[in-house]
């Protein structure tokens, strides 16, 4: 019995909801590292499995495990190019070693709102990056939306000289890497179910991320608060291997898109609601969380700003360009 099994045996015995799959179903675990409630990816993931189990029963059953049960996001693409999963939704930052194409959202600054970030999702050049790892074996199906990412330490950060000499744990991404280094912080990679033990613990001194994952998995608690900077995009890529998709029948496989289009463009429609909500949730429990003048925000922009040039071959200026005419 592996550890993963062991926890989604607990997980299940907890009562978590599990649909039982029926013999002759097609099965589909989809993966994920979130929460699930007040959080824009577990609540759709959610939404997801309900339609699919009603509207599909006796033809598709999917089985959603949440919060790492199953696999961390560093593990679960190996995982479904091995056909152990079918279906998962990590973040955009998360696919470095399939393609640069997804560099382009972690760019500090680069979309000023979901809003943005949806307008170049649905644009060809968005949509086009759907098929960019069909040669590694993998298929983008839908964006997912999480919010604005923030920034937390131990200590109050309102000038990006605080965050020199700090350590910050960031996503499996080295745009980001490159950005903490851009505020004289020392950034670790790090799997998201590690964060909270490593602020804990001062493994890492702070972290970014969207309201609803700070609250979800309670950083601001090991924090000293939280800066209101909206210095970036968390996004969600849902993605499965390009080979189970094929291995569908046309009928199925239309019925399963059909249904996860129409999840998502119900829920990305919620999700700032939902980071909104997460955030008062926040202050609601005691944590704290610091609004910066427009001024104190520009120095934030202007250091971290030069990051953009060092990526600017891997994403492609072109594609730089095309998403400040829509951040326009
Ligand atoms: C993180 O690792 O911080 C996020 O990608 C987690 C998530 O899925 O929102």
């Amino acid at each position: 019995v592996t550890a993963a099994a062991t926890a989604v045996a607990l997980t299940m015995s907890a009562g978590t909801a599990m649909a039982a799959c029926d013999d002759g179903e097609i099965v589909v675990k989809f993966s994920h590292v979130t929460n699930t409630d007040k959080h824009p990816k577990g609540i759709a993931a959610s939404l997801l499995e309900k339609r699919i189990n009603e509207e599909m029963n006796g033809t598709m059953c999917l089985e959603v495990y949440p919060n790492s049960t199953l696999y961390n996001d560093n593990k679960v693409l190996e995982a479904m190019l091995q056909g152990d999963v079918q279906l998962a939704a990590p973040s955009l930052s998360k696919f470095e070693k399939f393609t640069k194409q997804f560099r382009l959202f972690d760019l500090p600054f680069m979309f000023k709102n979901i809003d943005a970030v949806d307008a170049f999702q649905g644009s060809e050049n968005g949509q086009a990056m759907l098929d960019s790892m069909q040669r590694r074996g993998l298929q983008g199906l839908s964006y997912w939306h999480n919010g604005m990412k923030q920034m937390s330490a131990n200590k109050p950060l309102i000038n990006p000289s605080d965050a020199n000499g700090l350590k910050f744990r960031v996503q499996s991404s080295d745009v980001l890497v490159a950005q903490m280094e851009a505020i004289g912080g020392s950034p670790q990679k790090m799997a998201f179910s590690e964060v909270y033990g490593a602020l804990q613990q001062g493994v890492v001194d702070g972290q970014e991320n969207t309201w609803s994952n700070i609250y979800g998995k309670k950083f601001f608690e090991v924090q000293d608060g939280v800066t209101e900077t909206n210095h970036g995009a968390l996004d969600y890529l849902v993605v499965t291997s390009v080979d189970w998709l094929d291995s569908l029948d046309p009928a199925v496989r239309e019925q399963f898109l059909t249904i996860l289009g129409e999840v998502t463009a119900t829920r990305n429609s919620e999700s700032t609601k939902v980071n909104a909500e997460a955030r008062q949730s926040i202050i609601d429990a005691g944590g704290v969380v610091r609004e910066l003048t427009p001024e104190q925000r520009a120095a934030w922009v202007e250091a971290m700003k030069p990051v953009w040039e060092q990526f600017a071959g891997d994403v492609g200026q072109d594609m730089i360009d095309a998403a400040q005419a829509i951040n326009a």
